[in-house]
């Protein structure tokens, strides 16, 4: 129950109504029995400014930064670490005695959600779709540990330009246009396929970015969307015996990055993801 002493934490976004994270981290907290609370709050984009100010002069503990304000966020802040710096994004807020620090814990909770399920990117051919915000944030982290790296864009100077930001990252990269010709050639051998557009998600379920008979069965697809649990690009590579990703493990994994931050704990992740599934289930 809340109390005089209780921790807030919580959300800033428009729209902010469909967040999974107040239920979330609120179902953690209950669990590990921590005196904290995690509000969604709806900020329209004039209003950043005095939200930051309120965050402030409320003591939150921290918050997670969502759209519109996950770029805009940055020139409030009082640090912001490398890896956030580089993606140009902001995603979890951290308040240290009133020095608001930015991080981005997307790469980081994608690069865990391949791990849990037993994929280690470390010297494997990634084809990433997709040149936003998302694709930025996981292709920073995994850039350096995967052999190669193709980044493919409907709009094709956003891969190019992609690519050149990460030319020093460490693995060979390079950034292309999507079209059918390129996601051929690229996909036959490729390990790992990473689904960062927003093909494929509610209310578009009948749309794939990718055509069935490109996939093969040693490709790893990692969907990141998780609304459907299973788009019709992971039901395709189920279907032909590829490993399906989809994106409840790396929703999870941000998340508990944040959690440890804001509460020094290690976050219950199955009790986040059991959660977020019943979430999910239970919408239409
Ligand atoms: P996010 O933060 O989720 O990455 P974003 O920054 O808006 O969101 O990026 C959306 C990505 O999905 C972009 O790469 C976008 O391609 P464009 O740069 O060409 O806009 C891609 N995308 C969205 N809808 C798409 C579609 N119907 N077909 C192909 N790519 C699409």
């Amino acid at each position: 129950m809340v109390g005089g002493a209780t921790v807030i934490v919580g959300v800033i976004g428009n729209p902010i109504e469909h967040s999974l994270s107040p239920r979330m981290h609120n179902a953690a907290f209950e669990y590990l029995g921590l005196d904290y609370i995690y509000v969604p709050f709806k900020v329209l984009e004039r209003d950043l400014t005095n939200a930051v100010r309120g965050a402030r002069a409320f003591n939150l503990k921290g918050f997670n930064v969502t759209i519109p304000h996950k770029v805009s966020i940055i020139k409030f802040l009082g640090a912001v670490d490398f890896r956030a710096r580089k993606i140009g994004a902001v995603n979890t807020v951290v308040n240290d005695e009133g020095k608001l620090l930015g991080y981005n814990t997307d790469g980081l909770g994608a690069l865990a959600a391949l791990r849990e399920e037993g994929i280690d990117p470390e010297g494997r051919k990634i084809l990433i779709l997709g040149a936003g915000g998302a694709s930025r944030a996981i292709t920073f982290t995994l850039a350096s540990i995967c052999s190669k790296l193709t980044i493919l864009n409907r709009t094709g100077i956003k891969a190019v330009q992609l690519a050149k930001e990460l030319k020093n990252a460490g693995s060979k990269v390079d950034g292309k246009g999507l079209t059918l010709e390129s996601l051929e050639k690229e996909l036959i051998d490729s390990d790992i396929l990473i689904n960062t557009t927003s093909m494929g998600m509610y209310p578009n379920v009948e749309e794939s970015p990718v055509p069935k008979e490109f996939l093969h069965k040693d490709l790893v697809v990692f969907d990141i969307v998780y609304n459907p649990l299973e788009t019709l690009l992971l039901r395709n590579a189920r279907n032909i015996g590829a490993k399906p990703i989809n994106g409840v493990g790396m929703l999870v994994n941000q998340g508990a990055i944040g959690f440890k931050m804001w509460t020094g704990c290690e976050a219950p992740k199955n009790i986040m993801r059991k959660v977020v599934i019943e979430s999910l289930l239970g919408r239409d």
